[in-house]
């Protein structure tokens, strides 16, 4: 099946090759995808964002490493502990969403290696010592692990709020002191409020020949 392709300066409505993602699915993964500013009460079961994780975790990160790590803000004190680290524009809507996460990298991502990447030989004692090289590659690859995230999270039904509005270095020592895991980013997760402010007016993307150079 094809897929209707909104076209650009470059033209990409008459493409000579069938693009293997059906239009429904583009749909709900870019196209009708919207951030959500004010979700509805309808919980988020974990076992969604378990079946998000299960799709998002095929994706490549270095060294098929999988650094990211999700901590589920649920309950009524676990938010209160969250919500002072927050910017204050980032607040009240997190503390109304039914399910917020903070993902992190973990920069102890190397003692999984024996399992992750059986093709380097003592990859777990090898990295041991390299903690600058880990806290950097965790960082990117965990960046990475989040936008997968972010589909994932669409592919499962669910809509989100990220924001990085939020005090990492407070996040950190408030949750992850003993695990040493370096938060990225905060993620609202839920159903859209039915009120008119649920999402923002879109705006507008770049398009590929403003992003793209070919030579
Ligand atoms: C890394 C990242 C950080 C963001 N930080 C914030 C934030 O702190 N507060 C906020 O209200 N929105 C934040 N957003 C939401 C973006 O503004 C929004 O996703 C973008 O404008 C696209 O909006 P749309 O999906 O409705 O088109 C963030 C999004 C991303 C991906």
């Amino acid at each position: 099946m094809t897929i209707n392709v909104a076209s650009g300066s470059t033209d990409i409505s008459n493409l000579d090759f069938a693009i293997p993602l059906d239009d429904d699915s583009a749909r709900l993964l870019f196209r009708d995808a919207h951030t959500v500013q004010a979700f509805s009460d309808e919980p988020v079961q974990d076992a969604a964002i378990a079946a998000a994780w299960d799709l998002m975790k095929w994706g490549p990160t270095a060294l098929n490493s999988l650094p990211l790590r999700l901590l589920l803000v649920r309950s009524p004190e676990a938010r209160q502990r969250l919500a002072p680290h927050l910017a204050e524009m980032n607040r009240a809507k997190t503390l109304a969403a039914p399910l917020t996460l903070v993902a992190a990298a973990d920069p102890q991502f190397h003692k999984h290696l024996g399992t992750l990447a059986p093709h380097m030989a003592d990859a777990a004692t090898t990295w041991e010592p390299m903690v600058d090289v880990r806290h950097s590659m965790a960082t990117a690859s965990g960046w990475i692990q989040v936008g997968y995230l972010i589909v994932a999270l669409r592919a499962v039904g669910l809509h989100v709020g990220p924001m990085s509005g939020f005090d990492a270095a407070g996040v950190d020592q408030e949750f992850f002191g003993d695990s040493g895991w370096k938060s990225l980013l905060v993620l609202n997760v839920g159903q859209p409020a039915e009120t008119e402010n649920a999402t923002r007016p879109r705006a507008a993307r770049l398009d590929f020949n403003q992003v793209s150079t070919s030579l």
